[in-house]
């Protein structure tokens, strides 16, 4: 399969920011946020692979500052690099004050997508050809990050393994809907 430019997985999604999308602070909501970030991850991932896409993992989000309503808020997605049939995506959050035209970063993300087959099992993605200075050292960082995601993924295994044990009844019905435990 022939590796691709990351020029080629790069999107740019721009919105205002509404007050429907914010909290009481009238600033943009964390979640809200981060939909976008996803939504754009997906579209970047889609186009490397020429596939469809599903998020397996979103490292943390750093907010860096908040986004007012009327800002105006770009997200800039592309394919950092690429495993087997994993493919880690760079997300750049900008804000920018509309009426004085002052930009900020807002924050800085990396989500982890899979591409799949129809009944969705991973299959394998193109390789990453790193251009620009920015893409070349991300491209280089890329391996150390995948490393920390596969701890953390184990981790959260054993996690689920030790809660299911202690939580032998764990999929009651009323414990789910009420926060009972019964039995
Ligand atoms: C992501 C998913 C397809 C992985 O399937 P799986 O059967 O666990 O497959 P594998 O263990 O072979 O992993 C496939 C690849 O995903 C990577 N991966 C899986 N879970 C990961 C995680 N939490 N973080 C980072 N990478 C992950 C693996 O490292 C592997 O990468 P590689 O092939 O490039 O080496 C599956 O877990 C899934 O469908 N999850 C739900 C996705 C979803 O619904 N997302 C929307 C959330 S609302």
């Amino acid at each position: 399969m022939e590796a691709k430019p990351c020029k080629l997985s790069r999107c740019v999604k721009a919105n205002i920011v509404l007050p429907p999308d914010t909290q009481h602070h009238h600033t943009l909501f964390g979640g809200r946020l981060m939909q976008l970030i996803d939504e754009v991850a997906v579209l970047s991932a889609t186009r490397h692979a020429r596939r469809p896409c599903v998020t397996a993992s979103t490292d943390s989000v750093d907010f860096l500052s908040p986004v007012r309503v009327g800002d105006s808020i770009c997200l800039v997605a592309y394919v950092t690099w690429t495993s087997r049939t994993s493919m880690e995506v760079f997300i750049r959050s900008t804000a920018e004050d509309l009426m004085t035209g002052e930009r900020r970063i807002a924050a800085v993300s990396f989500q982890t997508l899979v591409a799949v087959d129809e009944a969705g099992k991973p299959v394998p993605v193109p390789g990453v050809i790193p251009e620009t200075e920015e893409e070349e050292y991300l491209f280089k960082t890329a391996p150390n990050r995948a490393i920390s995601r596969r701890v953390h993924r184990t981790e959260t295994k054993e996690l689920i393994d030790t809660l299911t044990e202690i939580n032998t009844n764990h999929l009651d019905v009323n414990e789910q809907l009420y926060g009972v435990v019964t039995g």
